[in-house]
């Protein structure tokens, strides 16, 4: 793009010059994380208004948060060598020489999305914006200049993005285009394998194949198999023992495991009917004292985790569940030693259960969590424990709790997993998302 006689290099990699050179008015980009999506949206923005005094382009993120977080600073350092160009950082707004504007909005703020004479938008996550967005706001406002519209986006299951990029590929003026985040060309093999341990093989399919997966239905533990992930698991002697606990009362359920390096090992649940947290106390230590004489030295590790609302919840009487618990093993000084390890929040329900997924298998084909046949409740979790729809059958990001059985020992296990082994936040940066 030349500017009175400055030029401005802006370079693509050939997956995202395929879809810039498209003449196509409506275009629909699903593509992996780290594709290079914000990156091409950027560089169409620019080279939009660069030539054209009376142009106005938008950049619409799912909120004004992300706009200002995502593309701000990068808008910014891709123009920092085009003379006279004005930014202003409180409407997040920059002129371009010759008189075009190129503006950050948040789908949020609806009402800071109406306006008309537009020639250009770009809707980046469409899937996390509210699917009236297009056609009540912004298709109206493209209408007296045949502005053109970008959406793009990682696929999130069967949602407005999916329907938009079906939309796309059968109608006029419409063009669909799909990339895997190794068409990209930012992010190396290497990255992508390292990735694929650490994701369920749904989560990486969707995230980095752009596959519209639905995996918001149904089953919660796709990736657990009897066969594979239920063996005998044995007391390791020396070896620290895991309590994991979901503080719910009727029943409170908590889990024993051991950890051997990347593979966790549950040994036992307890489950109790109406009980409070002194109570699982005893229950646990009746469980493991035995143990104690197969230990060459010292007193028991143990290591304390669980549902963060235990710092303020109380099952029993006014002192909190975790001062409950350093109160009962302060009294087995020399038999037992409690660290306890209680996160102060909670992670999310849907990363928490991606991770389970996991470590039960990961998309690299890696099993590193087993159970003990001994643990039916945990078992029946993962074989049972379904997401919630909402009344009109869509997905929520809750958990069927309708069976009161249900969910609460593969909770607790869930608490330990996701402090030990944090969620994967490397690779991309899918705003609004842990992972
Ligand atoms: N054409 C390009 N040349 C060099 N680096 C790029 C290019 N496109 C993207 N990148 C870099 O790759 C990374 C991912 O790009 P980004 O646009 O944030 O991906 P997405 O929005 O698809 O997740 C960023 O660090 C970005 O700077
Ligand atoms: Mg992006």
């Amino acid at each position: 793009m030349r500017s009175t006689g400055h030029e401005l290099r802006l370079r693509l990699q050939p997956a995202q010059a395929d879809v810039f050179r498209s003449q196509s008015r409506f275009r629909v980009l699903v593509a992996g994380r780290r594709f290079g999506k914000t990156q091409l949206a950027l560089a169409e923005l620019v080279s939009c208004v660069w030539d054209f005094p009376n142009r106005t382009a938008w950049y619409i993120a799912p909120t004004y948060r992300q706009a200002k977080i995502i593309a701000w600073d990068r808008l910014k350092t891709m123009l920092r060598a085009a003379p006279g160009v004005a930014f202003n950082e409180s409407e997040l707004t920059v002129r371009l020489e010759k008189g075009g504007l190129i503006s950050l909005r948040g789908a949020d703020h609806y009402d800071s999305l109406r306006g008309s004479g537009l020639d250009f938008v770009v809707l980046d996550e469409f899937a996390s914006m509210k699917p009236e967005v297009w056609p009540e706001i912004i298709r109206p406002a493209l209408a007296d200049r045949r502005g053109r519209a970008l959406f793009i986006g990682t696929p999130q299951g069967h949602d407005h993005l999916y329907d938009r990029f079906q939309f796309a590929q059968s109608n006029r003026g419409w063009q669909a285009f799909h990339f895997t985040t190794l068409d990209g060309g930012n992010v190396t093999p290497e990255e992508l394998a390292s990735a694929a341990r650490e994701l369920d093989e749904r989560l990486y399919r969707q995230e980095f194949e752009a596959s519209f997966e639905s995996t918001a239905f149904g089953l919660a533990y796709h990736a657990f198999s009897r066969e594979a992930n239920v063996r005998p698991c044995e007391y390791r002697p020396n070896a620290r023992i895991i309590w994991s606990l979901d503080f719910n009362v009727h029943p409170m359920c908590s889990v024993i495991a051991q950890r051997d390096g990347d593979i966790v090992e549950v040994l036992e649940e307890l489950v109790l009917e109406d009980a409070n947290t002194p109570l699982a106390c005893e229950k646990f230590w009746d469980n493991v004292r035995w143990w104690r004489t197969r230990n060459a030295f010292g007193p028991l590790q143990i290591e304390a985790y669980g549902d963060a609302s235990g710092h303020q919840r109380r099952t029993c009487g006014t002192a909190t569940d975790w001062s409950l618990i350093r109160d009962f093993f302060s009294r087995l000084a020399g038999q037992a030693v409690v660290h306890i390890k209680a996160a102060t929040s909670n992670p999310g329900v849907r990363d928490r259960i991606n991770l389970v997924n996991s470590r039960l298998l990961s998309a690299a084909g890696e099993r590193r969590l087993f159970i003990d046949p001994k643990c039916t409740q945990l078992i029946r979790d993962f074989e049972r424990v379904c997401w919630q729809t909402d009344a009109q059958g869509q997905p929520t990001s809750e958990l069927d709790k309708s069976d009161r059985l249900r969910t609460h020992a593969s909770d607790a296990l869930g608490y330990y997993l996701a402090q030990a082994f944090p969620i994967y936040g490397k690779i991309g940066e899918r705003p609004g998302r842990l992972l």
